[in-house]
């Protein structure tokens, strides 16, 4: 690989972007697409790693949806209950059609076979959460619940992803905000023990977003491909922001 020209983007990014020192590490993923708890817990070395360069140039929204009043009002545990209601429904929804979006992916042809199993994980991982969270909430099915214009812009751009990208490691990139973000917004959010919303903040924690680091580095090798997956990163980090600043 051109790991010259690579490093030379990274670098780029860095430099640009004003994060070169300092930055927040997001260690682990949102516990619903992730149901092991080990090696949490990341260093970056910067220069040579897209999955680390991708989450610090982007940073900017997510101290933006960090700042959404949902979480203000849920970290000082004053949010409307029907409110967290009406989020949890949509994250439902979403949950649900992105694992039928990766069970679809996962069987395109032509893939690598790593590349393949590692989103077959995520297929698995998501669909037992779905079904755990059908349970839960004694659902037959979600199909009867409408999306809201932000979740409905997600899941446009998740499909968008999946019907043009040959390349299934955009469709990769595409899951890693959700993921990144929610650990990175559960470590951060203050939260008194006795909030009605601290369960959130638990479950959320503990996940290993760090999984899709050398999968990334692998499949990312070039300066066109690693342009290409932040413009796709990015587009998913504003959705992200967008779902919780409408919700
Ligand atoms: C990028 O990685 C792929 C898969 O490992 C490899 O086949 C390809 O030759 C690499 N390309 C460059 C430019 O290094
Ligand atoms: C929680 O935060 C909101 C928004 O800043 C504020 O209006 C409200 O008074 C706070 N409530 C408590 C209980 O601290």
């Amino acid at each position: 690989m051109n790991s010259a020209v690579l490093s030379f983007f990274i670098f780029g990014f860095l430099i640009s972007s004003g994060f070169a020192t300092g930055h927040e590490e997001g260690s682990c993923q949102s516990q619903w697409v992730n149901n092991d708890h080990s090696g949490c817990g990341v260093t970056s070395k910067k220069g040579d790693d897209v999955y680390e360069a991708l989450w610090v140039r982007n940073m900017d929204i997510a101290k933006e949806t960090f700042n959404a009043d949902f979480l203000v009002h849920m970290q000082n545990g004053s949010l409307d209950a029907f409110r967290f209601v009406k989020f949890t429904l949509q994250d439902i929804l979403y949950l649900q059609v992105v694992t039928n979006m990766l069970k679809e992916v996962s069987e395109m042809p032509g893939q690598p076979d790593d590349l393949r199993e590692f989103i077959t994980g995520r297929y698995r991982s998501y669909k037992a959460f779905l079904q755990s969270w059908e349970r839960d909430f004694s659902l037959a099915d979600t199909k009867s619940i409408q999306p809201t214009p932000a979740i409905e812009k997600y899941l446009t751009s998740y499909k968008n992803v999946m019907n043009t990208e040959k390349d299934t490691i955009y469709f990769t990139v595409a899951l890693l905000p959700c993921s990144r973000l929610w650990v990175w917004l559960a470590q951060n959010l203050k939260m008194q023990k006795n909030n009605a919303y601290i369960q959130w903040k638990i479950d959320n924690i503990g996940g290993h977003p760090e999984k899709y680091r050398p999968i990334l580095n692998k499949y990312l090798n070039t300066t066109e491909k690693a342009q290409k997956a932040n413009d796709i990163f990015r587009m998913q980090m504003q959705n992200e922001h967008d779902f919780f600043s409408t919700s």
